[in-house]
């Protein structure tokens, strides 16, 4: 498998967490830098978070790049009552390495012009405001991104925010609308199939063993609340789709971004978006334990 240069903007979080180890980990991505960006957390706690997980795994090499510290047009919201208020569940991990240095969309603008174009994917596991402010202060960077995978919406399931929006879309639905009427390769995989991808007590104890592993079974062992069976990896099938898209069943749909009743949610709309709809779960599962180990 060859590795494809990666940036991944990220907003950690125990999922994010999960989908960076295992992206380190596997030796499939060229990770050139992780961007952060408020979400689960504010930014202070998801940068730190971000240059913890490269200390974890002794990636001084990898710049830690922090963005937005709020949406683009709302209040922020977070999600600290998943995350815990360190956004890692508590997790011990060691302190960075290193100060992050620069500014989210200027720093992803730089690597895209540098970068021969369309060669760097873009994983998004946050909300979209750092590509919203490249596309908006760096369209002709923007236009270099190669694929642009993002874990965001919801199409027929049950929001996690609103009734009918999830997380990442909610928490700056004029972002996510900015993103999607762009003209990028953008695959959105919603919470219809990350919901699917989900991590059991027995599967969280057989990660266990390398660094990663062992991190990752302990950062999802922080994610069970009250005595739930299993927990859904959402983050994590974004690498999973950038690897082995075979493993899902991807459609184009024409939507809008809500921006007033339910803000975020994915409405029927002029959009066409290709969207994950399907996914080979035990595959996926399988691909996942094999890049933690
Ligand atoms: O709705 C799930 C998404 O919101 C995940 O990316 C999780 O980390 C949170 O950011
Ligand atoms: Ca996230």
């Amino acid at each position: 498998m060859t590795s494809r240069s990666v940036i991944i903007d990220t907003d950690p979080g125990l999922d994010d967490a999960v989908a960076i180890l295992f992206a380190l980990n596997s030796g499939h991505f060229d990770v050139i830098g992780l961007t952060t960006v408020a979400g689960n957390l504010g930014i202070d706690v998801t940068t730190r978070n971000a240059g913890r997980l490269l200390a974890l795994l002794g990636r001084p090499d990898i710049p830690v790049i922090s963005g937005a510290a709020d949406p683009l047009a709302r209040p922020s919201i977070d999600e600290a009552a998943i995350h815990g208020n360190d956004g890692l569940g508590g997790v011990a991990l060691p302190e960075p390495l290193a100060i992050p240095h620069g500014y989210a969309p200027f720093w992803m603008a730089d690597q895209l012009r540098t970068a021969r174009a369309r060669s760097v994917d873009v994983l998004a596991l946050g909300p979209l405001t750092n590509i919203a402010l490249l596309l908006r202060d760096h369209a002709d960077a923007a236009r270099r991104i190669g694929r642009l995978i993002v874990m965001g919406g919801v199409v027929t399931d049950k929001g996690n925010v609103g009734p009918r929006s999830e997380f990442n879309f909610a928490a700056d639905p004029e972002a996510a609308d900015a993103v999607l009427r762009a003209d990028l390769d953008v695959t959105l995989i919603p919470l219809d199939v990350t919901r699917k991808v989900r991590a059991g007590l027995d599967y969280v104890q057989s990660l266990r063993g390398t660094i990663a592993g062992t991190a990752a079974a302990d950062l999802i062992s922080a994610y069970f609340q009250d005595g739930r069976e299993s927990r859904p990896l959402h983050d994590p099938c974004v690498m999973l789709l950038a690897l082995a898209p075979e493993l899902f069943e991807v459609e184009t749909r024409h939507v809008s971004v809500d921006l007033r009743d339910d803000p975020g949610a994915l409405l029927e709309g002029p959009l066409p978006v290709k969207i994950a709809m399907g996914i080979d779960v035990a595959a996926a599962l399988k691909l996942l334990a094999n890049g933690l180990a």
